[in-house]
């Protein structure tokens, strides 16, 4: 079912629910400024200096060149300093009050969720905002400006980036909390992900196969579309405030 707009029927479900999970993906920030990878929401970056993203964000070139894929991330990082979190991440972080069971997993690596006052979030992809050390694992908040690349742990061996590359495995057990509340949970909502990249797709319909009703918020159809139960074309940051504020 595709529809305009919150029904009252699907505002029903959410009224009565307790246990809710979303996934997010980068049309969330969209109305943020971030740009999108796919579909509808920006200009994504494909290449910096010449080189493609794909080789920018790779395991490969962090074990050949860590200071490139640093600078590359430090100007990431630049670019998301002044962007604020838009109703979209409001709403989520507001739902998590309301559910006795809530939990939302991102691919957005941003932070926004965060920053929204979400604290019940998986970032399956990881968080630019944060550095892990090579050495003994320890996860260290980032400064605004780093005093050298790469930038050192409190144990001085060095940092990378504590996100997920192209060629790296998901952090141990995100997929898997996704996965417990996806199966669980009685309302999934996938906002703002072309649902394009595995193994984050699977979530929604793991959550349709065990049963929970599926809704989609996007301003486009995706491949999820025809799978969903319903799939509420607009931006999540009008979409989301709709479930508890009839008439916007
Ligand atoms: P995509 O860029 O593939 O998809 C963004 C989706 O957001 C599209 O379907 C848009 O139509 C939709 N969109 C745009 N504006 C929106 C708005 N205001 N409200 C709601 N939706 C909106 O982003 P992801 O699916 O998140 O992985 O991409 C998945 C992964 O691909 C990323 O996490 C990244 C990339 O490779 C890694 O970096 C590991």
């Amino acid at each position: 079912m595709i529809v305009a707009g919150v029904t009252e029927e699907l505002r029903a479900r959410f009224g009565k629910a307790r246990r809710v999970a979303a996934l997010t993906g980068a049309g969330i920030s969209a109305e943020s400024g971030v740009p999108t990878f796919r579909g509808g929401g920006g200009a994504a970056i494909w290449e910096w200096r010449g080189r493609p993203v794909s080789e920018l964000s790779s395991a490969e070139l962090l074990a050949s060149d860590p200071v490139t894929v640093w600078e590359w991330f430090d100007h990431r990082r630049g670019l998301l300093r002044d962007l604020r979190p838009n109703a979209g991440h409001a709403a989520l972080a507001g739902w998590e009050a309301r559910f006795p069971d809530f939990l939302l997993a991102t691919q957005n690596i941003d932070g926004l969720h965060a920053a929204a006052g979400s604290r019940k979030v998986v970032e399956l992809h990881g968080s630019i905002r944060h550095g892990r050390c090579l050495r003994c694992a320890r996860r260290v908040v980032l400064p605004d400006s780093l005093p050298e690349l790469p930038p050192r742990c409190a144990c001085a061996s060095p940092l990378r980036p504590d996100v997920v590359l192209f060629g790296e495995m998901l952090p141990e057990g995100a997929f898997e909390r996704a996965e417990a509340a996806a199966s669980a949970c009685e309302l999934f909502f996938v906002v703002g992900t072309s649902a394009l990249v595995y193994p984050a797709a699977l979530l929604p319909r793991l959550a349709r196969r065990a049963g929970a009703c599926v809704i989609e918020v996007n301003p486009e159809e995706t491949e999820l579309t025809p799978v969903v139960d319903a799939t509420i074309l607009g931006r999540a940051g009008d979409v989301l405030p709709a479930f508890l504020t009839p008439g916007v």
